[in-house]
Formats: structure tokens, C-alpha cells, sequence
């Protein structure tokens, strides 16, 4: 495994649409453990593989850091179903470091993927999982949470200054 260099803010990889995975292989489980690996490294819960410069539709999230749960890693995976309900939550992207806003996401997401095997698999989420697997299938299609952030709550957060 090993730690892949992160891609920020104004690099327009971000912007492009990453594509389908059509077999799951080892190349394709190296990269999600690489993720995985990235994302903890770098204190994130997900992680998109455009994040690490990889154009295909692969996401990784660990919202629990515990010893009950192993970071999902999910390829091609879709919201099936989200419910109408939102909830309003400050949110940043390892892209954009030290800056956060607010965005409105909804409650509960049903998504299917295919795991690390090419098994078929279905996430049910709420709150800080249904959030972020949002923010991480956004990225799939370019899309970044200052699109979405509600006007005038993005906020800088000087790490140097506590
Ligand atoms: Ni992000």
C-alpha cells in the first residue's frame, strides 16, 4: 500500500467526469487500498480516486475510525435512492484544505456499488455516511461542495492558529 499525492483546489482533473470500472482486479483493489490509505493518512472520511488523479469511479469512506468498522470501498456506485428530508451540515474535501462550508444534503441515501470483490452491494446511510457519500459520488461528475455550499458560509480555518 502506500500514500498517493493528493489533488487540490484549481487542478481541473476535479472538474473532469471520471468513468466506469469494468473489472474489478487487482489493479483496482491496489488503488482503493492506496485510498484507503491516503484517506487516513490524511484525517479524511472519503476519498474519490480523481482526488489521487485517478479518473475512474471508485470511492472510499471510513466515518467511524473504529475497530467494528472497515472503511467502505466502493466501485461505480450509484444513489439508488435518497430521501426528501435534508440536513444541513458544514462540510470541507481534502482537496480544499482547512476550508469548510455549509451544505444541505439529504437525510438518508441508499446507494449500490460494487465492492473490492465486484460483488454487488447496498449502503444504506444517514447523516454523517449519507453526507458523505454525497460529497464523494459528487466528485465522480466534478462536482465540489463550494457548487453546492449555501452562499456566504465558506470559512477559512487557519490550522496554525487555535
Ligand atoms: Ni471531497
Amino acid at each position: 500500500m502506500a500514500i498517493r499525492n493528493l489533488r487540490f483546489e484549481g487542478d481541473e482533473i476535479l472538474r473532469k467526469k471520471s468513468r466506469e470500472v469494468e473489472v474489478v482486479d487487482d489493479r483496482v483493489r491496489e488503488i482503493l487500498d492506496d485510498m484507503v490509505e491516503t484517506m487516513h493518512a490524511n484525517n479524511g472520511v472519503g476519498l474519490s480516486a480523481v482526488q489521487v488523479g485517478i479518473l475512474k469511479r471508485l470511492v472510499t469512506v471510513d466515518v467511524w475510525y473504529d475497530e467494528e468498522h472497515t472503511p467502505l470501498k466502493l466501485v461505480n456506485p450509484v444513489i439508488v435512492k435518497e430521501s426528501k428530508e435534508t440536513h444541513e451540515c458544514q462540510e470541507g474535501c481534502l482537496s480544499f484544505p482547512n476550508k469548510f462550508a455549509m451544505v444541505n444534503r439529504p437525510e438518508k441515501v441508499t446507494v449500490k456499488a460494487l465492492d473490492e470483490n465486484g460483488k454487488e452491494i447496498t449502503i444504506k446511510g444517514e447523516g454523517l455516511l449519507a453526507q458523505c457519500l454525497c460529497h464523494e459520488l459528487n466528485h465522480l461528475d466534478g462536482i465540489l461542495f463550494v457548487d453546492l455550499m449555501e452562499p456566504g458560509t465558506l470559512e477559512y480555518l487557519d490550522p496554525n492558529k487555535e
